[in-house]
């Protein structure tokens, strides 16, 4: 059976250090014991992380069984209203379905770009804002000012998704502290390359991430997350190589994708969104790379994103040989 490439699901398509799976393996033997429950241990690794200037506290944090569970639990908290940014990722949508709740879905392309700007009555209405920064599926970053704005404007609480903060460094939780309205979330599934153990976390003042942990399950982090968490954490140094090396390959695809006539979204983050120009276009290169055993995520598909990009695919970045391999279907 031929090998499929799989550049749809944006996880690492790096394997963690080789240190990392050998501390990980010792855990294995502990399986029968339960998580802590309180994961102190996380979280204090995490407020390291963080750095000093944050000095956040344990008190600060809460963990999910993934992003994808920190979102449904701050839907339940803060949801009623949500205010989504169209074209993002499609779980802010979904958790107010599950949680049968409004979701208003706005869309922010203009003539092609991402541009995010919320109507003020709109932000006024809203119980929860969402923002996902850089924005999945197209890379762009948002402004600061333009995210400082949107907290000042908001009624209800804004939900800043940092999940690729890894690759860019731009973050808002420094005004966690003095913003009682502010959320910021985190995932360990696209950097540290566990989105098998599934593992997130929220970042905001004591009181609000007092009721999150007040409708958690006990122990919705398992124990290998847990420790897992706590491993890759002190292994950073050797990730900053891998997120440089996913960086450098996305860019120069992204640079011969526009050689050969398309355009390319920013590369912020472990993929690349490609406007392949006409909607048939774009179709046939999807069926084109799908026929080489090259799996991608389109615009287009109902499952995947928020909002509607005919004209788009996303690329996930994986290693430099199989970039190369998409490139060489491109160009045939
Ligand atoms: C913007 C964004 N937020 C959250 C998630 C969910 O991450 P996790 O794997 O931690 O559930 C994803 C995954 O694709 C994402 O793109």
């Amino acid at each position: 059976m031929r090998e499929i490439l799989d550049l749809g699901v944006a996880d690492l398509k790096f394997l963690p250090p080789a240190t990392v799976l050998r501390e990980l393996r010792r855990e294995l033997s502990k399986i029968n014991l339960y998580p802590s429950g309180d994961y102190l241990e996380l979280k204090k690794a995490y407020c390291d992380y963080l750095g000093p200037e944050l000095a956040m506290q344990p008190e600060n944090l809460v963990f999910g069984n993934g992003l994808d569970e920190v979102i449904d639990l701050v839907t339940r908290v803060w949801g009623g209203v949500n205010l989504i940014p169209a074209p993002t990722f499609n779980q802010y949508s979904r958790a107010a379905m599950r949680s049968n709740q409004r979701a208003v879905s706005v869309n922010m392309l203009r003539h092609g770009r991402y541009e995010l700007n919320f109507d003020s009555k709109d932000l006024r209405r809203a119980t929860l804002v969402w923002v996902c920064n850089p924005n999945n599926p197209t890379g762009d970053l948002i402004p600061r000012r333009k995210i400082e704005s949107i907290i000042e404007s908001s009624e209800g609480m804004v939900a800043v998704d940092e999940c690729y903060f890894e690759y860019t460094r731009e973050t808002v939780a420094d005004l966690v502290k003095e913003c009682e309205n502010l959320i910021v979330l985190r995932s360990f599934s696209k950097n540290f390359g566990i989105a098998g153990l599934r593992l997130g976390v929220a970042i905001s003042r004591p009181e609000n991430i007092e009721k999150i942990e007040k409708i958690r399950q006990p122990f919705n982090v398992n124990r290998l997350a847990e420790k897992a968490g706590v491993i890759v954490l002190r292994h950073k140094g050797e990730y900053e190589k891998i997120w440089q090396k996913v960086l450098k390959i996305g860019k120069e695809f992204a640079a011969e994708v526009e050689r050969i006539g398309f355009r390319t979204f920013p590369v912020n983050a472990n993929f690349v969104l490609v406007d392949f120009l006409s909607e048939n276009k774009a179709r046939e290169i999807f069926l084109k790379l799908e026929k080489n055993g090259i799996k991608t995520y389109p615009g287009w598909g109902e499952e995947d994103f928020e909002g509607n990009l005919s004209r788009h695919i996303r690329f996930a970045i994986g290693a430099e040989e199989k970039m190369k391999l998409v490139i060489s279907v491109l160009k045939s």
